[in-house]
């Protein structure tokens, strides 16, 4: 596991940490990081927050933290919390942040298909999502370490912007279907640093399109028994560029490392 290469994700890599001044400003501009520690609503949807009731003192790992809203959060409940990013731009963001709210995080650079910094069964939930897994190409890896990870028992869980929302061309107007659902990619762009409203540029961008029964397959395989699963939100925000208006935002599946 450890010496299997991602071209794609070295590509990624350059890319996040290029855009992660414009990521902070995005953030800024929503503001939510700077109050999520004292109110998880703020991050966490109504289906996602009754799993986090007892978190005091456990261990938490988010995996492609990006923005870092989620372990803030986390923190705010009192979990000992790992903030896992590719781009060490993107942490050492989160990591001012952190120390500007006086919370204690351990930041760590690592692919999330190779997460050998962390050691077997050290964690109690494991979280990702929020747009990770389209940067993966090897979803079996990302899960499998994420599952490895985990004690026996404990959760992982996945709250992903939905498939669906994918296959869609950049069209305000229509709804046009763009890419097959069933072509996983990879889909090479070339972008500048602005990962929201993004142009033409010379960062290269390599995306996965993972589909509904891929996720829930690949976390099964992974070890893991499904004991929920959730399609929520119905809206759609400026930067998406298709009116997704009445189709699922996010897919959420909560499961359990077997015992
Ligand atoms: C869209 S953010 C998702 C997190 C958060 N919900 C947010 O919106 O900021 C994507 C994050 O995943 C990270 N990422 C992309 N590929 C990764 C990989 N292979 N391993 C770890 N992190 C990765 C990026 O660096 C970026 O910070």
């Amino acid at each position: 596991m450890e010496n299997k290469s991602y071209p794609a994700h070295d590509a990624n890599k350059v890319r996040w940490n290029a855009s992660a001044n414009n990521w902070a400003l995005a953030a800024d501009s929503r503001g939510i990081w700077k109050e999520c520690h004292k109110d998880p609503s703020l991050v966490f949807s109504e289906q996602l927050l009754p799993h986090f009731k007892e978190l005091k003192d456990k261990k938490v790992c988010v995996l492609g933290s990006g923005d870092n809203e989620a372990v803030f959060a986390f923190a705010g409940m009192g979990a000992k919390v790992t903030s896992v990013d590719i781009s060490q731009k993107q942490l050492d963001v989160a990591a001012e942040r952190a120390k500007i709210l006086n919370l204690e995080i351990d930041f760590i650079q690592q692919d999330v298909a190779k997460l050998n910094k962390l050691e077997d069964e050290s964690f109690d939930l494991v979280y990702t999502g929020g747009h990770v897994a389209v940067w993966v190409s090897d979803l079996n890896a990302y899960y499998s370490e994420s599952s490895r990870i985990l004690k026996k028992g404990g959760h992982f869980i996945v709250d992903e912007y939905h498939p669906f929302r994918r296959v869609w061309e950049g069209s305000k107007e229509q709804l046009i279907v763009g890419y097959n659902y069933f072509n996983r990619g990879p889909f090479k762009f070339n972008y500048n640093d602005d990962v929201l409203y993004h142009k033409e540029g010379s960062l290269e961008s390599f995306e996965f399109h993972w589909t509904l029964s891929d996720i829930i397959n690949t976390m099964i395989q992974s070890n893991c028994s499904i004991q929920e699963v959730h399609e929520y939100g119905d809206g759609y925000e400026d930067w998406e560029m298709a009116p997704m208006k009445g189709l699922p935002e996010f897919l959420l599946v909560i499961s359990r490392k077997n015992a």
